[in-house]
């Protein structure tokens, strides 16, 4: 039998082209060291860093550490029967967790599986749990404030949607109760315009994770809420990526349905802990602290993913109802951000049959993702490492002081050293207005009280502004999951600093507080109603204001005298 030289020539060549192909595909690697949730794995050459790697137990691992010769890879899930020698495996694919609105009112861990015991999470979507964070030009400045519903915060210390805003202090003055109260005060939007909330629990113990559930539940906070969760004696792994995990599943609503949303990651400092943990495992050269040296690009890439996206519009036939899409524009234009809408409106206003046609927003456009990241200080020093970085990320912070909760002021918020950084451009007008004055007042009685207390006599003016001092502490008191609107928060503030509290004995300060409140929602709601729908505080309503407060105060003042003399 001949063989032709061409057949074999070609059985030859397709023969060494499909061993290349088979390759490809079947990229394995051995253990070569295990030990404390940390696998070194020769062989996986072409493993990309944060890829995941399955092991023969199920568990997958992450790729951390690439180094010439073996991958360092920590393991997300059991790995006491992982032995050396066993063979894992390569996915080609960096983490993903499930996203979509089947999370919402859910409670899961940092890899997406359901934690609440109310069945599987059945979604199509999906999100890397890391990805860039949107560039300059996709962005838009801070301008529509993200209500806390917490009347220091909301009037001092502005958070506006799409910023990021750190909350910390020692253990235990009430840094979870602040987000808690944030979450809880998104309820009484319209649903289809809530801020969709996400509650990222690090390293805290399990039964405060199912306390913060069941409040987020009894509110019917839940309902637009996803909690994420790894707990303090979960692996340090899943506590890392955490954060990762919550904002990703913020960003699907952010990017795919243009929403607001809330990130709250409770807290960074054990995270930055976790990191620690599983750097020094892979042998990372420790630096300050026995951090390793990324540790600022930890939190600096996860807080760089918050943002405020600009707008896009386009004229579309005033019969266009639900979704808008870029499609839909008539004229094939479509419109970038602000001063894009302000075109928009001009090119409207050529066109000729000019009535027919309106401009509107593409659905998927101008979302946002605020983030209230929290640090836990150790003795209230706020220049350690990872305060000092996070503090350096975000867009300012509510500073809260263990003295001050301990003396009853609660939330514990220093308004002296408390700052935000953009959120004042956010500030409903009326809010703004009345607010003025209230830090420069509070800064002034904070150095006067020290006097006041030793006993000294003071020279009227000065006594009046300590009495004041007294009045603004005793009204930015606030009790826990009692968030309050903001144009209520206006009423008692104006009242406040423009001295109608001063003669209210301090000690009925909050009864004075609800009941003008009370009493200017059910009497007078053309105010009310002024002030919401305009966001301003008009002359005009300030007369009727002025005027609703003096009633009231009279009334109240009578009632007092009689209450007082039963006693
Ligand atoms: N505004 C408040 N009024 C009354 N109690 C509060 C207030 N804020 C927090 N607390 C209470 O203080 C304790 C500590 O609050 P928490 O938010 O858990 O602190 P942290 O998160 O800083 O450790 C909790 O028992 C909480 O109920
Ligand atoms: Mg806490």
């Amino acid at each position: 039998m001949r063989i032709q030289v061409d057949e074999m020539v070609g059985i030859l060549r397709r023969q060494i082209k499909e061993y290349d192909a088979a390759l490809a595909v079947e990229e394995v690697g051995t253990i070569v060291e295990i030990g404390d949730g940390i696998a070194r794995v020769y062989g996986l050459s072409n493993a990309m860093a944060g890829e995941m790697i399955e092991f023969p137990n199920g568990s997958y691992g992450l790729a951390l550490n690439l180094e010439e010769d073996n991958v360092g890879c920590a393991i997300m899930g059991k790995y006491d029967d992982l032995k050396e020698g066993d063979q894992v495996k390569r996915t080609g694919k960096v983490l993903q967790v499930p996203a979509g609105s089947a999370l919402i009112g859910r409670v899961v861990d940092p890899v997406g599986r359901p934690l609440d015991g109310k069945g599987p999470i059945v979604t199509e979507f999906s999100r890397a749990l890391e990805s860039p964070a949107p560039g300059i030009a996709m962005r838009q400045p801070v301008k529509v404030p993200l209500q806390t519903g917490i009347k220091s915060i909301d009037a001092m210390i502005p958070v506006g949607r799409g910023q990021r805003e750190l909350i910390i202090g020692d253990r235990k003055t009430g840094k979870t109760a602040i987000a808690i109260d944030a979450i809880i005060n998104q309820k009484n939007a319209p649903a289809d315009q809530r801020v969709i909330c996400v509650y990222v629990a690090i390293g805290q113990k399990e039964s405060t994770v199912a306390g913060v559930v069941k409040r987020l539940q009894e509110t019917g906070a839940l309902d637009y809420t996803i909690v994420v969760s790894a707990g303090a004696s979960d692996p340090a792994p899943l506590q890392y990526i955490a954060p990762y995990t919550g904002c990703a599943m913020a960003e699907y609503f952010m990017y795919q349905e243009g929403r607001d949303t809330l990130c709250v990651y409770d807290d960074l400092t054990k995270q930055a802990a976790a990191y620690r943990e599983m750097s020094l495992l892979l042998r990372r050269p420790p630096g300050r602290e026995a951090y390793p040296g990324d540790v600022f690009y930890l939190h600096s890439r996860l807080l760089e993913r918050s943002a405020k996206l600009a707008e896009k519009h386009v004229i579309v036939p005033v019969s266009k109802e639900g979704k808008v899409t870029e499609k839909d524009g008539v004229n094939g234009k479509t419109y970038l951000a602000e001063h894009g809408q302000g075109e928009a409106k001009k090119d409207l206003e050529k066109m000729e049959n000019k009535s027919g046609y309106k401009v509107a927003k593409i659905f998927d456009t101008g979302g946002s993702l605020t983030a209230l990241p929290v640090i836990e200080t150790q003795e209230g020093e706020v220049s350690a490492y990872i305060p000092t970085n996070v503090i350096s990320i975000t867009d300012g912070q509510i500073y809260l002081e263990p003295d001050l909760f301990n003396a009853g002021v609660r939330p514990a918020v220093n308004v002296g050293i408390s700052v935000s950084r953009v959120g004042g451009n956010a500030q409903i007008k009326a809010m703004k207005k009345v607010a003025g004055t209230l830090r420069l007042d509070l800064a002034a009685f904070r150095e006067l009280e020290a006097f006041a207390q030793l006993g000294t006599e003071l020279d009227p003016v000065t006594q009046r502004q300590v009495d004041r001092g007294y009045r603004l502490v005793e009204l930015l008191k606030q009790p826990q999951y009692q968030p309050a609107d903001v144009v209520d928060q206006v009423f008692a503030i104006y009242a406040a600093t423009k001295g109608h509290l001063d003669d209210v004995p301090v000690n009925r300060v909050n009864a004075f507080e609800k009941g003008l409140v009370t009493d200017i929602n059910d009497a007078h709601k053309e105010i009310v109603l002024a002030i919401r729908n305009t966001k301003e505080l008009s002359d005009d309503t300030v007369a009727k204001l002025e005027q609703a407060i003096k009633d009231f105060k009279a009334r109240f003042m009578k009632q007092g005298e009689t209450t007082v003399t039963k006693k």
